[in-house]
């Protein structure tokens, strides 16, 4: 059964809109972990427009399941990675002007950077994934990078704007993700996940995590934090829609 990681980035966006103390991240991940969360993602974003340096170092205290950071493979972040140690690291391209986390990680321009980064979180017991495009070529550039896991980026299967479009992307996934199987890589998969668009690629065999933060937030604000995790964990575990 797959596993659920929520992403709490954006209630750590809501205190930042008012430089405030709330909402606190660190509440939101106690909740998500009561509703049966198998992991907390938070992205250090080296502007840090959301999660703060602090809201890592407590996480790392409080939260019980895997704790998943997702970060730029750059040296002050790698340096606060092995710092404070959480449970994996995703790799992620980061632009400063971008609203969220844009394509996947090009492994194959930046293998020099990105193995010398992976080396490092590894060697300090920290599982490593990296945020790729469905690519083949992508995760064969990964697997020589060293590491354990890829998380396919699910964008383009969301943002289809016709069923032709989205059965296209979703082949391409389903396909990029036997690949990463017989590279002996485990299978994680993110990005613009929804309550209408999970339970399709809930089902592609083999993805052992998903990571979805918008989606759960969105409904969060409306019906609760626990009940948005319930569903969504309901959802990724194979529950008809
Ligand atoms: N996975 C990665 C690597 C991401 O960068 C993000 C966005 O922070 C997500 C998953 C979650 O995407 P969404 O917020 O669209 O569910």
């Amino acid at each position: 059964m797959p596993a659920l990681g929520v992403n709490i980035d954006h209630v750590a966006t809501i205190r930042q809109a008012r430089r405030t103390i709330e909402p606190d991240p660190v509440w939101a991940a106690a909740l998500a972990e009561l509703a049966g969360a198998d992991g907390i993602t938070i992205h250090l974003r080296e502007d840090r427009r959301h999660i703060q340096d602090r809201d890592l170092r407590v996480l790392k205290e409080t939260v019980q399941v895997k704790l998943n950071l997702e970060m730029a493979a750059s040296d002050e972040i790698t340096d606060i990675a092995l710092d404070v140690l959480p449970g994996q690291a995703t790799l992620v391209p980061e632009k400063r002007e971008e609203v969220t986390t844009e394509g996947g990680l090009d492994v194959i321009a930046n293998s020099d950077r990105v193995a010398a980064c992976v080396e490092r979180l590894k060697n300090a017991g920290i599982e490593v994934s990296l945020f790729i495009d469905p690519d083949p070529q992508q995760i064969a550039a990964s697997r020589k990078a060293g590491v354990g896991a890829v998380e396919l980026h699910t964008g383009r299967y969301a943002d289809a704007s016709t069923s032709e479009e989205q059965d296209h992307e979703f082949e391409v996934l389903t396909e990029a993700g036997r690949t990463a199987r017989e590279e002996g890589l485990l299978l994680h998969m993110g990005h613009g996940l929804t309550y209408r668009n999970v339970s399709r690629v809930a089902a592609i065999p083999g993805v052992c995590e998903f990571n979805i933060g918008h989606s759960i937030v969105s409904r969060a604000v409306l019906v609760g934090f626990e009940q948005a995790v319930r569903e969504m964990k309901a959802l990724v575990s194979g529950a008809p829609p």
